[in-house]
């Protein structure tokens, strides 16, 4: 039902700078895959069929990983190592339309989904954004894809955050509450801890019907200069019922170097290969 999916890749990624100077920020490996491939994987496991990159002219690489890598196919099969061959062009990207469209400006997240309208057109969709990594039992997507399979409505992914935290997201204010579903009366981006409506904020899992686009292409520039997703949900919210649903998993903060090294930490313990190694080098850290 929901076969295409949003990736904004188009940021500076400063906050990695020197590593992001010349590899994007989405490309920095947790352990041996990049960070925007952990979100691909989650997109396509939920039965997305194409991915749109909103992604910058600079940043080649993202779709040279996504490419078929046929020269360095060829030396794997003739040097006999054709078990790492899945690694290289995993069979699961096989049947995927990959879409690169550039977003000449960094005009914000509003701006960068607004690049994808002529590609996705009245199908809804889904927006992932790489930065947040999320593990669970049944991924964050497959839980908004249920509850839009019942409501036919906007849904966003929303997780509760500590409020000396709550500036650095978008953040709800709660209707009516069953179990994980939340009604949205309103949502405001990144106001400060007095101002906040909840302790109830965005992660980055969405799904939105196409209506979404009307509102972003009429949404002004916030004091930032940018164009925000949130802003244009909150006009939305005059027209259709949005969700929000908790989300039930882990979540690692990768736009940060602490998430990004917290979710380093917790794969490298979970990887069989190398988790009996790396134990051994945490505690004669610690
Ligand atoms: C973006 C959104 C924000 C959301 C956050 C989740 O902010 O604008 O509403 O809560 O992602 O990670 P950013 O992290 O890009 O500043």
């Amino acid at each position: 039902m929901i076969k295409k999916a949003v990736l904004p890749v188009a940021g500076l990624g400063t906050r990695f700078l020197p590593a992001s100077k010349a590899t994007p920020k989405e490309m920095l490996p947790i352990i041996d895959k990049p960070l925007v491939q952990y979100a691909v994987e989650e997109a396509i496991s939920n039965g997305i069929e194409e991915i749109i990159f909103i992604t910058s002219p600079k940043k080649l690489s993202i779709k040279k990983h996504f490419d078929i890598n046929h020269e360095l196919e060829s030396i794997l099969k003739d040097s006999k190592q054709e078990e790492i061959l899945d690694k290289l062009n995993p069979e699961i990207f096989k049947e995927i339309k990959f879409h690169y469209v550039n977003q000449n400006e960094q005009n914000g997240l509003g701006h960068a989904v607004l690049q994808a309208e002529d590609i996705v057109g009245n199908d809804p969709f889904a927006v992932l954004l790489p930065d947040d990594l999320f593990f669970s039992k049944k991924s964050c997507l497959s839980q908004l894809i249920d509850i839009y399979k019942q409501t036919r409505s906007s849904v966003i992914a929303v997780n509760k955050i500590e409020k000396v935290n709550i500036h650095k997201y978008g953040v709800i204010k709660p209707g009516e509450i069953k179990e994980k579903l939340i009604k949205v009366e309103d949502i405001v981006e990144k106001p400060s801890h007095e101002e906040a409506p909840s302790d109830i904020a965005v992660c980055g899992r969405y799904i939105f019907n196409a209506s979404i686009f009307k509102f972003l292409e009429s949404t002004n520039f916030d004091k930032f200069g940018e164009i925000q997703l949130t802003d244009a949900i909150k006009k939305l919210l005059y027209e259709e019922e949005v969700f929000a649903s908790i989300y039930e998993g882990e979540k690692f903060d990768c736009g940060s170097k602490q998430g990004f090294v917290h979710a380093t930490i917790t794969l490298a313990l979970r990887d069989e290969s190398i988790s009996h190694d790396i134990k051994k080098i945490i505690k004669e850290i610690v």
